[in-house]
């Protein structure tokens, strides 16, 4: 008997995701699962793709992202990932999470950019959980828990101090609960006002729940200027006195007078990698995003405005062009345009591409799905890695790039039987045409569908086609650290 498959994709040319180089052949798919690799002509299918060539990798994991909402209501809110070929998204990074709390007023930033109050309804990771098995998300989601939502719960909002250690106490009850339900880390953003005010001891306090699941610590950490280098030995003592394996997010070098240091971080970070689990995610681009901060506004960091709940009109507009038309300084422009999200010009191109390039980085889009004018990273994150940095600029193999947003990604976090093209692994899959692959995404015009992602499949159901769009898919699953 020949097999038969659900799915075959033939005549592909096939990054498997772990860094080996690239080879020809069919891929079979039957159910969620790759069944067959390697030359399947005597095998059929109920639909055959020809690949005529063209790339088929694991489907993209993208390592850090704040897609807490926007995988719940459906293939609308996920086109900007899935039309980039991403198959699993991080969620829950930076401290923020939408579980475990429940809020009645408007969310202090930058929680706010998972949306106001009224999405902050899941007094539990487990209700959260039962929202995803009910209404299935288009993309596999593995989630994080924030620090700053079990704060909010536990310290009754008043969050500007750190926490007492009963408070501590059961924010680690909680992350230990939500750990229990289905959760695989625990994320702080301890750069950002109030999350600051948490002495190093209480998140080891909270961070102490790990242990008993392995569960993971990621971090946008305190500093990424001028104190990046005490911010790294932080996030390194925490995650050894947990015993936790440590993800660095979004690393970078900020501000112009520490353009560069990433000659001095990642030795640093590989140092400490002797000694410890410790990896990063990165993403493409020398602009960060995140909410609107006045007192942190410089002349010579451009900022560009992504969203204001007072002037919703402005987005999209520089930040120093308003201010010149209002004649008013810098920060009171940004105090008139609060709450609001902007963009920094904060990073240096080489540092960027010195990080990415780097063996231990992973690819993460950090893009902010609710922004009305988004940073271009939300649509465009992995396709310019692959077209501009890989192939254009000759940074990295193609079989580098792909392992940097799979393989690589699923073992660090992981994602079991996910991020690797083989017999027995889930069929996340992506089709893109090498020759062509490229962000479309600009600052000026952010929300742009990239070029050279054919189709998508999450779980062996196809979710996207370049032209098409989204299926109706939803296929994706919540995905818990090394469970099957
Ligand atoms: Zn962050
Ligand atoms: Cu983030």
């Amino acid at each position: 008997m020949s097999l038969r498959c659900d799915l075959i994709v033939r005549d592909a040319t096939i990054f498997d995701g772990t860094g080996a180089n690239r080879f020809k052949g069919d891929v079979g798919v039957s159910g969620d699962r790759i069944v067959a690799v390697g030359d399947l002509g005597a095998a059929s299918a109920d639909r055959e793709v020809l690949a005529g060539g063209r790339a088929l990798a694991p489907g993209f994991i993208d390592a850090h992202t704040h897609d807490d909402r926007a995988v719940l209501c459906g293939p609308s809110c996920m086109l900007c990932k899935m039309s980039q070929g991403a198959t699993t998204v991080v969620i829950g990074n930076c401290g923020i999470s939408l579980s475990p709390v429940r809020m009645t007023s408007r969310p202090v930033p930058p929680l706010d950019l998972l949306g106001d109050e009224s999405w902050f309804s899941f007094g539990s990771f487990g209700e959260y959980a039962e929202r995803l098995a009910n209404d299935p998300p288009v993309v596999n989601t593995f989630a994080l828990i924030g620090h700053m939502s079990l704060r909010v719960e536990a310290m009754a909002g008043d969050t500007q101090r750190a926490a007492t250690e009963r408070e501590a106490m059961q924010m680690r009850q909680r992350l230990a609960a939500a750990l229990a339900e289905g959760a695989s880390g625990f994320s702080t953003g301890l750069y950002y006002p109030p999350n600051m005010m948490a002495p190093t001891d209480e998140v080891i306090a909270v961070a102490e729940a790990l242990r008993a699941t392995g569960g993971l610590y990621v971090t946008h950490m305190r500093d990424e200027s001028r104190d990046v280098l005490l911010s790294i030995e932080e996030t390194l003592k925490i995650g050894r006195a947990v015993d936790a394996p440590v993800v660095i997010s979004h690393h970078k070098c900020s501000m112009p007078e520490n353009f560069g240091r990433s000659v001095e971080t990642l030795p640093f970070i590989d140092e400490g990698a002797k000694h410890q689990k410790v990896d990063f995610d990165v993403y493409p681009y020398p602009a960060g995003s995140t909410v609107l901060m006045p007192e942190r506004v410089r002349d010579d960091v451009p900022v560009r405005v992504t969203w204001s709940v007072p002037h919703p009109e402005l987005a999209g507009r520089l930040l120093a062009d308003l201010a010149r038309e209002w004649g008013l300084s810098l920060k009171q422009a940004a105090e008139r345009l609060t709450p609001a999200g902007a963009i920094y010009y904060q990073m240096d191109e080489a540092d960027v591409q010195r990080i990415m390039a780097h063996p231990r980085a992973m690819i993460g889009s950090d893009g902010l799905p609710h922004d009305s004018f988004p940073h271009p990273r939300l649509w465009g994150t992995f396709p310019r890695v692959l077209g501009h940095y890989s192939r254009d600029l000759g940074l990295f193999s193609l079989e580098q790039a792909v392992h940097k947003m799979t393989g690589r990604t699923a073992s660090v976090f992981g994602m079991v039987d996910r991020g690797v093209i083989r017999v027995g692994a889930y069929a996340d899959l992506v089709l893109f045409d090498p020759a062509t692959v490229r962000d479309v995404a600009t600052y000026e015009d952010p929300a742009r569908v990239s070029d050279g992602i054919i189709e998508t499949w999450v779980n062996g159901q196809s979710a996207y086609v370049y032209g098409k769009g989204a299926t109706d898919a939803r296929a994706g699953r919540l995905i818990s650290r090394n469970r099957l």
